[in-house]
């Protein structure tokens, strides 16, 4: 017998709803993009956000259902992301997921949604061969970790300041170039000189599996600001994600190699860098070892991975209590872990998954 579990994501900026089948067959994957709200105002809003996802939800998992061909009645569990993330936001997919589970009488499992960015992979390859290195790089954070046999996670590493989503959102503002700022900087980079200008790459050689980026954006900010209008935007945006990209690469193979693991699970929404994806893959290519990564789609936020993550945990017998809370800070490894900044205002990701 099949189980079909809808999966709800609102940490952020974006309304996801699916219905993934056995963990693995995504039926329906609706994305309802808020993008074009928070554009204007250079990052995310979070009481924009908020209220766009009380407007979009309901709609989204009657469009899920309608694509998915099924009857809400037929899901059998209700998948939803529990934390971290904008408070706000994340409330509106917990209550909403609260109510289906009641109205539908069907099990609740809070998910993790840097857990549910890993398991993205699975819809793409399958079970993961476990243990691997996992590398989750998203608006709001940048975390190296080992996941083990059964689905536990070890914290190796993470950022000291920014996330890795946020430096590319916010180099993105600093060149005049939009929000979200990632694919523009990816795509932009394509015609660049990565050797452009040498920016720093911090904590490269500490043997640390920690990161730092906020030297590096500054260093982006004063040159722009040195070269006034003589910049030139894509030798700068080749330049930054060289500087990025070297250091993460680098810090990966180098741990996994520590660890003794010879699989890499790439995920979060910068995850989608064709640079990243290239130069990882080619140097891992290189040691034998393997990277996983998910198609750009399923890289950033999407109720699919939700949902996928949510089975898997079913399968545990995980369940949530229906007096359970959204929780901004929730931890992959408890007690280890970011915390979301204070004021959200007017941050580019910060904060979310
Ligand atoms: O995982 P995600 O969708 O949302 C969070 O959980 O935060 O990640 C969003 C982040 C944004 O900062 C966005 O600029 C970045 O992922 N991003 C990229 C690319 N596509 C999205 N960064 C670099 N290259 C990309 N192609
Ligand atoms: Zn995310």
């Amino acid at each position: 017998m099949s189980v079909l579990v809808l999966g709800i994501e609102t940490s952020c900026d974006e309304t996801g709803v699916a219905l993934v089948e056995d963990g693995r067959r995504v039926r329906s994957n609706v994305l309802a993009d808020q993008q074009t709200l928070h554009a204007r105002y250079g990052g995310v809003v979070p009481e924009v956000a908020s209220r766009a996802h009380v407007d979009l939800l309901h709609p989204a998992v009657e469009q899920a259902c309608a694509l998915g061909g099924v009857r809400l009645g037929d899901v059998d569990a209700i998948a939803v992301t529990l934390g971290p993330g904008l408070a706000g936001s994340l409330l509106v997919g917990v209550a909403a997921a609260k109510a289906y589970a009641l109205a539908l009488d069907r099990p609740l499992v809070g998910v993790n949604h840097l857990v549910a960015h890993v398991y993205a992979n699975v819809l793409e390859h399958g079970p993961l061969p476990l243990p691997a290195l996992v590398f989750v790089v998203s608006g709001g954070h940048t975390s190296l970790l080992v996941m083990d046999e059964r689905g536990g996670f070890r914290m190796l590493g993470q950022t000291i300041d920014d996330a890795a989503g946020e430096a590319y959102d916010k180099v993105a503002r600093v060149l005049g170039l939009g929000y979200p700022g990632g694919p523009v900087i990816d795509e932009l980079a394509r015609t660049g000189d990565p050797a452009a200008v040498r920016f720093p790459r911090a904590l490269l050689e500490d043997g640390s599996d920690d990161f730092s980026l906020s030297g590096l954006k500054t260093a982006v900010a004063r040159h722009v600001r040195t070269a006034g209008p003589a910049v030139h935007p894509a030798d700068v945006a080749a330049s930054f994600q060289e500087a990025v990209v070297d250091v993460q690469v680098s810090k990966v193979l180098g741990a996994a190699k520590r660890e003794g693991l010879d699989t890499v699970l790439l995920a979060g929404g910068v995850a989608a860098n064709s640079r990243l994806r290239a130069r990882l893959g080619e140097a891992a290519d290189g040691l034998g070892v393997r990277v996983l990564v998910p198609s750009p789609a399923l890289c950033t936020d999407n109720g699919a991975m939700v949902a996928c993550a949510g089975s898997f945990a079913l399968e545990r017998g995980e369940r949530t209590p229906l007096d359970a809370r959204a929780d901004p800070n929730l931890q992959i490894v408890p007690g280890v872990g970011r915390r979301a900044p204070r004021h959200p205002k007017r941050r580019s990701r910060g904060g979310g998954g």
